[in-house]
């Protein structure tokens, strides 16, 4: 009833972890095997391992979350190393690539390209939190060529995480270059960059790095996200599958982002918050309301929100 396919690919439900939470370490990563998510996925990967940013990176807020972890990773090939013992599993393998430089993306895909227990690449573009480095997704110059570079060699299963986007013009022009490549999906939403919380408390920020400036998840970004959804559903060629990302807490959440045309989605905030255990609510969850509407499949659902 939940399952879904990528580009040919099968996932057991239509959900699994975003990249980001609790995806840092071997442990982790087995501890989603263990779990009810449908895939793995990775933490974002770099050349070298990153410790990320000062402490406090990340704080829950009322309807969600900030963070500013600046990619804290074991370096992309360890994530290349666990691909074997992850795959007993049986479960899909993704692995976030977000190299600091186009050279060191190309690197990196090359390099994953020959590691068949890996099933995707998902290219992260927007990243908010490198200091110094801006959102290569709000660059759309620099992601055309980034792309055109790497489909010079890549063969792996590739997609890319975009940043949000807020105008239709935006979302035309990234549509018009995502549709030159033969791209498995678009992630969307990653958090809503440089955001800013006030504690009234002690009338300070609530993170350290960049002056309190983070990445907004959870309930706060969820309609921002369903919008991304639908516009790149609109949007897209219908051979690139959308994963929707962005408040998701439930199983209502998930319906709403199937409607809007998601095919899969991914869990941050929540899977921070509650743990390995929110995959299988949230999937109980959706089978639920499915069953009360009387669909058969998620693929029933897929894109159709009505208009009024
Ligand atoms: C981070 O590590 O700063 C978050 C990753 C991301 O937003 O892509």
């Amino acid at each position: 009833m939940l399952e879904t396919k990528i580009n040919g690919v099968n996932f057991s439900s239509c959900l699994m972890n975003a990249s980001g939470a609790r995806c840092e370490t071997y442990d982790e990563l087995i501890e989603l095997g263990k779990s009810k998510s449908s895939a793995i996925v990775s933490k974002s990967s770099t050349l070298e391992f990153r410790n990320g940013n000062e402490f406090p990176r990340y704080k829950k807020l009322p309807f969600g979350s900030i963070n500013s972890m600046g990619i804290p990773n074991l370096g992309y090939k360890k994530y290349i190393e666990f691909a074997s013992e992850l795959k007993k599993n049986g479960k899909p393998y993704i692995v976030s690539v977000s190299g600091l430089s186009e050279s060191d993306n190309i690197k990196i895909i090359k390099e994953i390209n020959s590691i068949s227990d890996i099933d995707f690449i998902e290219l992260n573009l927007s990243c908010p939190n490198i200091i110094g480095k801006p959102q290569v997704g709000y660059d759309f110059i620099q992601t055309k060529i980034l792309l055109e570079k790497t489909f010079e060699f890549n063969k792996k299963k590739l997609g890319v995480k975009l940043p949000p986007y807020f105008d239709f013009v935006h979302f035309e022009e990234v549509a018009k270059i995502l549709n030159q490549f033969p791209l498995s999906f678009v992630t969307c939403i990653n958090s809503i960059g440089n955001g800013l919380f006030v504690d009234i408390e002690s009338e300070s920020v609530v993170i350290k790095p960049k002056g309190g400036f983070g990445g907004i998840g959870g309930k706060y970004v969820k309609p921002t996200a369903l919008a991304n959804v639908r516009k790149f559903f609109e949007l897209l060629n219908k051979n690139i599958a959308i994963i929707g990302v962005g408040g998701i807490e439930t199983g209502i959440d998930v319906f709403e982002f199937l409607l809007c045309g998601a095919s899969a989605v991914q869990i941050g905030t929540t899977f921070v918050e509650e743990g390995a255990k929110c995959f299988e609510r949230i999937e109980n969850e959706l089978r639920e309301i499915l069953k009360q509407k009387n669909y058969k499949t998620i693929d029933d659902v897929i894109g159709k929100l009505k208009l009024i």
